[in-house]
């Protein structure tokens, strides 16, 4: 994680690398620091806190002068969130200053090295080590700034996308690329460019940009082409300038007073905008390319296998219902945290499923390499366009959800959902396991769902209520069956990431070999129970919890009247299919930790420890 940004050019660098910087928060807001070179010196300023803590600082000390700077927003991996651990980090000489998103592994035997040679260290960053280092090769070897930082990343061992200043080089900024995302946006006539770890930064300056590689870098030098080599061998390689898609509207909170918020509100566009041409009602039928061209694969596979993270994941476990239920085949779900270690079984005749919003989280993407060293086909279901897990995967389906920036994930789940309930009906009609008349009656009723979602949106209010009347519990369970067993784990994640509240999920069968212990009065227990969902097993699981005088909030289908006499409070959503109401079920629960959290006085953008996208494993 980490949120780098810089520019060189001839505008103020301050202003445009500080609502980078809050643009890029989501990345990392443990702490932050920006450096500027007045033409005559470098100023540094960092600080722990967030980006309004860091303008606070330089009202005070007024550095803010200068045509270019890179800047940080940090979530810390190498010591802890302080002052001096921020980035940037300037070189012993202080010629060199660096930001750094990322993981140096080696970096002890490096620093003991360089101790050795008579540096110190002012941090506990791996960071320093990494500047130092250049800085010591481009005086061993005499060599300029992009040479020196080419022989350094050939040394070490880890992730990074960084940007390195040299003092007595300001016309250029070197930057380059293992394993975290950057963006390079090319000004007008070349006259100034920008770099971020996305290209949110730059959005309203450009619509130029690169993507480095990995093993890429990169020398950006006002007034001339941006030059881009391998690390490894020094090859030269062809610029790729795409147009981004980005609008400014898209990243801002557009009247809401969260982003969070927002983007649960824009779940009813982010839907349709996924199933948009791919769901031809119409002609009756699903198309997507990813699928289509490799239908044979996909088809005489022997199993899925679906890798993700986080609220992934959990997109993952409705997958597995799904590909199951209507498709016929057989699916499994694994964290690929864990999937990357553990010497799993994997075939050319297996699929993995890759699932990530970001695109970038390091624990999918080296999953998916693993997958890929085996044969298997890597078929991937991203939100970020031309982002290291889209560009890694042999195939997929991306899921236009538009820009997510709330830490916690809410449009991202349910479109991912939409990607792949697509996914499954039009592998259950090629495979001849749901008859035309069905898939056509799927077809409808998947239609309906941004109409249905929109509905649902308006019990904003009761939901309110409930969380009023809940916010200072201490503990929360979440229960689910079949295709809302994931909602609920989701659901359970939602509260405890913004709230602080401690909650789980569970299937509510479950409950009874063990969550049912913690249920007395002061529990509340949310029961995902929809009309054809095991029905009546959830009824008696309600039961079970009323008679040990558990307080319940159900979620269940318009027009219930057996769970309304039973529960404390009542959510309705919409009739649809069974297979669908994650769909639904999602968005109350997403409203009930949203609710309790601000009422909690919670950063419900940026909470605690936690970051958007997680390049570190
Ligand atoms: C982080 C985010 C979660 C996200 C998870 C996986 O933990 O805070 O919201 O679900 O990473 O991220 P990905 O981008 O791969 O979906």
């Amino acid at each position: 994680m980490c949120g780098i940004t810089g520019y060189i050019g001839y505008r103020d660098a301050y202003p445009i690398i500080i609502n980078g910087l809050q643009r890029l928060e989501y990345r990392g807001y443990d702490s932050a620091g920006i450096v500027l070179f007045d033409g005559n010196q470098i100023n540094l300023t960092k600080t722990k806190g967030k980006v309004s803590d860091l303008i606070t600082k330089i009202a005070t000390n007024s550095f803010d002068k200068g045509t270019v700077g890179i800047g940080h927003t940090r979530w810390a991996t190498h010591g802890v969130p302080n002052d001096v651990n921020s980035h940037p980090h300037l070189s012993q000489s202080g010629n060199l200053v660096i930001v750094h998103n990322g993981i140096i592994e080696n970096y002890d035997t490096i620093k003991k090295e360089l101790i050795k040679r008579g540096y110190t260290f002012k941090s506990d960053t791996d960071t320093e080590v990494l500047v130092n280092l250049i800085e010591e090769i481009q005086k061993k070897y005499d060599v300029k700034l992009g040479k020196a930082v080419q022989i350094a990343l050939n040394q070490v061992i880890g992730a990074y996308a960084i940007a390195v200043f040299d003092k007595n080089k300001p016309d250029e900024i070197v930057v380059a690329r293992l394993g975290s995302p950057l963006a390079i946006g090319i000004g007008k006539d070349k006259k100034e460019y920008f770099v971020a770890s996305d290209a949110s930064p730059f959005i309203e300056y450009t619509k130029d940009a690169i993507y480095l590689e990995d093993e890429e870098m990169a020398i950006i030098r006002v007034g001339r082409e941006v030059r881009i080599r391998k690390i490894k061998d020094d090859s030269l390689v062809d610029a790729d300038v795409q147009e981004l898609q980005l609008s400014l509207e898209q990243i801002e909170k557009g009247g809401f007073e969260h982003f969070m918020l927002k983007e649960i509100h824009e779940q009813p566009h982010a839907i349709s905008d996924t199933y948009r041409g791919r769901l031809l009602r119409e002609e009756g039928i699903i198309k997507m390319s990813g699928v289509e061209d490799n239908m044979k694969k996909l088809l005489n596979a022997d199993r899925f296998i679906i890798v993700a993270c986080g609220t992934s994941w959990h997109a993952g476990l409705v997958a597995e219902y799904l590909i199951e239920d209507l498709a016929r085949i057989p699916v499994e779900v694994e964290y690929a945290s864990e999937f990357r270690y553990r010497n799993p079984i994997i075939t050319e005749k297996d699929v993995v499923i890759a699932i990530s919003q970001s695109g970038e989280t390091a624990d999918t993407l080296a999953a998916i390499k693993l997958a890929k060293s085996k044969g298997a086909l890597v078929f991937g279901v991203c939100n970020v366009v031309g982002s290291s897990i889209a560009r890694e995967t042999d195939t997929g389906a991306y899921t236009h959800a538009g820009p997510e920036i709330g830490v916690a994930s809410t449009k991202a789940f349910t479109t991912q959902i939409t990607v792949l309930t697509l996914m499954a009906l039009r592998l259950a009609r090629a495979k001849g396991t749901m008859t035309s008349s069905d898939y056509r009656y799927h077809l409808q009723e998947l239609e309906l769902i941004p109409k249905k979602v929109e509905e649902l949106l308006k019990i904003d209010d009761h939901v309110k209520y409930i969380s009023n009347i809940y916010k200072d519990a201490t503990n929360f369970l979440y229960l689910g069956r079949g295709y809302n067993f994931p909602v609920a784990l989701e659901g359970a994640l939602k509260l405890k990431e913004i709230s602080y509240i401690h909650a789980e999920g569970y299937p509510a069968a479950e409950m009874k070999h063990g969550p049912i212990a913690l249920i007395d009065e002061n529990m509340p227990i949310v029961v995902i129970a929809t009309n054809k969902g095991h029905y009546e097993k959830v009824v008696s699981n309600i039961q079970e919890i009323k008679s040990r005088k558990g307080q319940i909030i159900a979620v269940v289908t318009e027009g219930d009247v057996t769970v309304k006499e039973m529960a404390d409070h009542v959510i309705e959503i919409p009739e649809t299919i069974e297979a669908f109401t994650p769909l639904l079920t999602t968005i109350p629960l997403q409203l009930l930790s949203y609710h309790i959290a601000v009422m909690r006085g919670c950063n419900v953008d940026q909470p605690r420890n936690l970051a958007k996208s997680v390049t570190v494993e």
